[in-house]
């Protein structure tokens, strides 16, 4: 990392009775980058932010933030960074326009200069034709932006964004990512927690992946999938010939596979697969496939291979695999998803 991280935790610790919520948490964030924190229910995220952010102090390790330790100097930090928490901090009553005044003079802004970057936020972030309306009328995404902006009043350095589209739909969604592309093109660091697995594939540089309060994987997208190599899939002409179709892939790729409708979809833990082997060994197994392909894994599935915990677990999904097969095996019913990174909506992960 060329640059000085801008957001540093060092062995984070954290107890709330016997819960490690935090348990020895690393982190190290580059100025003008997005970083991911993902984790499953439970793992630390909000913790760390809190942290982090100044509302919550570690019971050991250390934190720097812009420069500043989180616990000598929270006053240093607080005023260069910006939270927008998962829910919804502005004020119901008041308008748009009225919510970013009041957070503009609470943060002690002059009245004209409050009211200036109140405006100048709400023309950019697209909500000046609702300005003045009272934010009780707003639809969920036009509040969650809101949110985000108030934070923005002081022009943080960092920003610490828990959860920002949880419950949105794909729309408001992905008003939320070209605000946060916006921002970051500004040379704004965001540290962004989420539950969607595709949120982190479109706008983390880095995501780190938390368990348990400490880290248990990172890196770019990229890398995490390729971490855990390429994906067999095979959909099937007639899902009646699951079982023949497994026991050759099983062969070929020694890993039992995973099986969603007419989908079989198997880990490729070594070495490369000709394509043309694959089809005919089928073949020879009389089995006939509509299509065969190759694929990267999704941040899915590099998701539930690290936390062992699905992200949309479907009780009623057939699957083959057994227990005990070796670790690229694990039943997966997730369908396979080639074009999960530009379609797909994503999913909320289940606590289990
Ligand atoms: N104030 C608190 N009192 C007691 N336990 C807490 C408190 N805050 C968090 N915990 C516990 O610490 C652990 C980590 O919680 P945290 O909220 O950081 O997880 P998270 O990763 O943000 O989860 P989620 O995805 O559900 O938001 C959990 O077991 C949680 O129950
Ligand atoms: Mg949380």
């Amino acid at each position: 990392m060329p640059d000085e991280p801008i957001v540093l935790a060092e062995a984070l610790h954290k107890r709330f009775g016997d819960t490690n919520a935090l348990d020895g948490l690393d982190l190290a964030v580059a100025p003008g980058t997005v970083c991911g924190l993902l984790g499953p229910n439970g793992a630390g995220k909000t913790t760390a932010v809190r942290i982090l952010a100044t509302l919550a102090d570690a019971d050991s390790g250390r934190a720097r933030v812009a420069g500043y330790d989180v616990a000598a100097r929270p006053d240093e930090v607080r005023a260069r960074i910006g939270l927008a928490g998962q829910y919804a901090a502005v004020d119901e009553k008041l308008t748009g326009r009225g919510n970013l005044r009041l957070f503009g003079r609470l943060y002690h802004l002059p009245r004209r200069e409050a009211h200036r970057r109140a405006d100048e936020l709400l023309e950019r972030f697209g909500l000046m034709d609702a300005a003045d309306r009272q934010v009780q009328g707003y639809s969920g995404g036009m509040r969650r932006r809101l949110d985000l902006i108030t934070s923005l009043i002081l022009r943080p350095q960092v920003l610490f964004l828990d959860e920002p589209t949880t419950g949105l739909d794909p729309r408001s969604r992905g008003e939320i990512w070209d605000a946060v592309r916006g921002l970051v093109a500004d040379g704004t660091t965001v540290l962004l927690t989420t539950q969607y697995l595709e949120e982190a594939d479109r706008l983390a540089d880095d995501v780190v992946v938390i368990d348990h309060g400490r880290v248990i994987a990172d890196g770019t997208p990229d890398r995490l999938k390729a971490s855990i190599g390429d994906r067999l899939d095979v959909v099937l002409a007639d899902p009646a010939g699951a079982g023949d179709a497994a026991r050759v892939l099983a062969g070929i790729a020694g890993a039992h596979p995973a099986l969603d409708g007419a989908r079989l979809t198997v880990p490729l833990a070594r070495g490369a697969v000709r394509l043309a082997d694959v089809v005919r060994e089928l073949d020879r197994a009389g089995v006939t496939a509509d299509d065969v392909g190759l694929r990267r894994p999704t941040l899915d599935e590099v998701f539930l291979r690290l936390t062992g915990r699905d992200t949309e677990p479907d009780p009623a999904g057939p699957d083959t695999a057994e227990p005990g097969a070796e670790p690229g095996a694990e039943p997966t019913d997730e369908p396979a998803r080639p074009d999960a990174g530009e379609t797909a909506e994503p999913r909320k992960e289940t606590v289990r």
